[in-house]
């Protein structure tokens, strides 16, 4: 999820290191780190919360000699933002240190092993128990380190991007990957290990991209060799980059928003793991374990949220409803810290927040704590302001989201607010066996049908090219659809600034019906379901009136394709889990009207990412 960059070589590591994270900044990012072994073989280790720029300036009158070192900047996952939640890890000797991007499951069940076995921890993270686990295999089986690495990695579940490092042994690096990218440089006389390419291009073209579970041993004067987790040895593939540094800063994309659509099959993906398993018709949520009493005791659910994260809670309440048949009420945290709300005993109120930091949310929180309430909370940022005011909750694993636009915690907010109204329809009993394990199968296949509608984009930016001089937009939705319309029309308003409305499909003939005319773009989702028939009268109504219909449409639909001016084309889902996917198209065609019309995408005018403020 965030940055790291490793060297082996003749030059001096540190510069090497650091400017190698400046150049992955872009990420984002809460704290960084480094570690080097001098030419004395001491193995020095600096890190901070904070910017590189603050680490830089902690290790101003430190020893950064070496010609071999690992540096790394974090997005926590486990373990708040903090000095020493920061990577580099040790490992119970301290002589190895490992930096690590991804999600180690199992982290736990292997935390509580090693512990029998006297291993003492100083963070909260699951990387430090890997660096731990690895060194124990190490010494245990007396292996070398690149086999050490592969032996623990075989006792892994989740995600990883690692390099290890050994004081012992200052001519070798280990490196592995699953999951989170890692690329290795091969120079003329050094290596270089980093997320992407933008650190390694400026002083090598020739990469190698490792591939998943595959594993790295890196040593000076000798060949790359890589294995894979069957201890095969794998021949590195090396590649030519043909990129230049400018274009690589947002990892090839030309915005961060554009970006960060594109990772949603990963961040979904992140979101679910380790907390969905379909298999066993197991959801395991961590922080939502100790308040399992109030979810089957729960009377009403309230979400308390602002923009994106108030249309992912009201697709929360279709999914709180459905599944879970408790009532539900999503107010906008700006209004309900105003009011002086009734909260019950049994309430539980969630929280919904990307950034953790938004000032009325916040607020909402403590009104609705000193009511007594249970508040959970849904956040992007561990260690933010809204997580630690909150009695628990889920993180979304969505990873930095640096645009403006929110695109990708919308996806993961759905996704995390899905897993809970399921585990609560399961604790409860609300929800058929059948019903339910379906659900869970049909979560799993989220991310590749968003991959899907992603191939789409070219026919996106066409469509977009038609709408992008339209002054107003109008779009539609029902059911569970009707706050994709509202997410769709916010997305179109805040970066193209066109106006743009979302509303209840059926709704419309209410009285926006009178905007209706040739001049008058409609985006409407038709996907198959309860509601289908009446959506295509909705459509009929808009023809009518000469209105021009852009359709979000279930795979093979030919009605609602034979009435619209264009159609996008989704896989099939459950009706319920329609706006994880359908939500992508109306992502894309706003952030391409709003390039086409020579918009800031990820700063738009105006709009700051945190709302700090009231
Ligand atoms: C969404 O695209 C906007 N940037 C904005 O509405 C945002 O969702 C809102 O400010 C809430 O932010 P939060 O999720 O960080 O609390
Ligand atoms: N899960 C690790 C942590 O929380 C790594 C997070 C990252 O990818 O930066 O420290």
């Amino acid at each position: 999820m965030c940055g790291i960059v490793a060297y082996l070589g003749s030059r001096e590591a540190y510069p090497i290191i650091v400017k190698g994270l400046q150049r992955l900044e872009y990420r984002g990012y809460d704290s960084a780190g480094v570690a080097l072994i001098n030419p004395k073989g001491e193995l020095n280790v600096y890190k901070r919360k904070g910017k590189v720029s603050e680490l830089v300036a902690f290790a101003k009158d430190k020893d950064i000699s070496g010609h071999v070192g690992i540096g790394h900047t974090r997005w926590a996952t486990h373990g708040e933002p903090n000095d020493v939640n920061s990577h580099p890890h040790y490992s119970q000797t301290k002589d190895l240190v490992i930096i690590h991007n991804g999600i180690i499951e199992n982290y736990n069940a292997i935390k509580e092993g090693l512990k029998k076995r006297g291993h003492t921890f100083l963070s909260q993270t699951d990387t430090e128990v890997l660096a731990h686990l690895i060194e124990d295999i190490q010494q245990n089986e007396n292996m070398k380190l690149g086999h050490a690495v592969l032996a623990a990695l075989n006792q892994v579940i989740g995600a990883y991007a690692i390099v290890v490092m050994d004081k012992k042994d200052p001519s070798t690096l280990v490196a592995a990957k699953k999951g989170s990218p890692l690329v290795i440089g091969i120079g003329a006389e050094d290596f270089f290990v980093a997320s992407d390419a933008s650190p390694i291009v400026e002083y090598t073209k020739n990469v190698v991209y490792l591939e998943e579970e595959q594993v790295a041993i890196i040593r000076l004067g000798h060949e790359l060799r890589i294995r894979n987790l069957k201890d095969k040895e794998i021949t590195p593939y090396v590649q030519k980059l043909n990129i230049e540094i400018e274009s690589i800063e947002k990892g090839g994309y030309d915005h961060f928003m554009l970006k960060e659509i594109y990772e949603q099959p990963r961040s979904v993906l992140d979101s679910m793991r380790g907390r969905l398993h379909a298999d066993t018709g197991d959801i395991k949520m961590g922080g939502i374990v100790d308040h399992e009493k109030k979810f089957e005791k729960a009377k009403r659910i309230i979400f308390l949220a602002c923009g994106t994260s108030w249309h992912a809670g009201l697709v929360g309440e279709y999914l709180f409803e459905e599944f879970a048949r408790v009532p539900v009420e999503v107010e906008y945290a700006s209004e309900f810290r105003y009011r002086n709300p009734i909260i019950y005993p049994d309430d539980i109120v969630i929280a919904i927040s990307q950034s953790g930091e938004t000032a009325d949310t916040l607020a909402a929180i403590e009104l609705a704590k000193s009511k007594g309430a249970t508040v959970l909370g849904v956040c992007n940022v561990v260690g933010s302001s809204i997580a630690r005011a909150t009695h628990g909750g889920s993180y979304t694993h969505a990873g930095p989201e640096i645009g403006v636009a929110s695109t990708k915690a919308f996806t993961a907010q759905v996704t995390v607010l899905t897993l809970m109204a399921l585990h609560m329809a399961k604790v409860r009993g609300t929800l058929s066996e059948s019903r339910y394990r379906a659900l869970l199968y049909e979560m799993e296949s989220i991310p590749s049908k968003i991959e899907v509608v992603l191939k789409l984009n070219d026919d996106l930016r066409k469509i977009a090219f038609t709408y992008k001089d339209s002054n107003n937009a109008l779009y539609l939705g029902r059911g569970v659809s009707f706050p994709v319309a509202l997410e769709g029309a916010l997305k179109l308003k805040e970066i193209s600034y066109i106006h743009a409305e979302g509303y209840p499909a059926a709704e419309m003939k209410h009285g926006p019906i009178a905007l209706i005319d040739d001049e008058m773009p409609v985006f409407v989702i038709a996907t198959k379901g309860a509601n289908y028939e009446k959506v295509v009268s909705n459509i009929q109504e808009v023809k009518a009136r000469k209105g021009k219909i852009i359709a979000v449409v279930t795979s093979g639909d030919k009605d609602v394709r034979a009435m619209s001016d264009h159609v996008i084309e989704i896989p099939e889902t459950d009706e319920f889990l329609v706006p994880l996917i359908a939500v992508i198209p109306w992502q894309l065609l706003s952030y391409h009207i709003a390039v086409m019309r020579g918009c800031n995408v990820d700063q738009p005018r105006n709009l700051a990412k945190s709302v700090t403020v009231e």
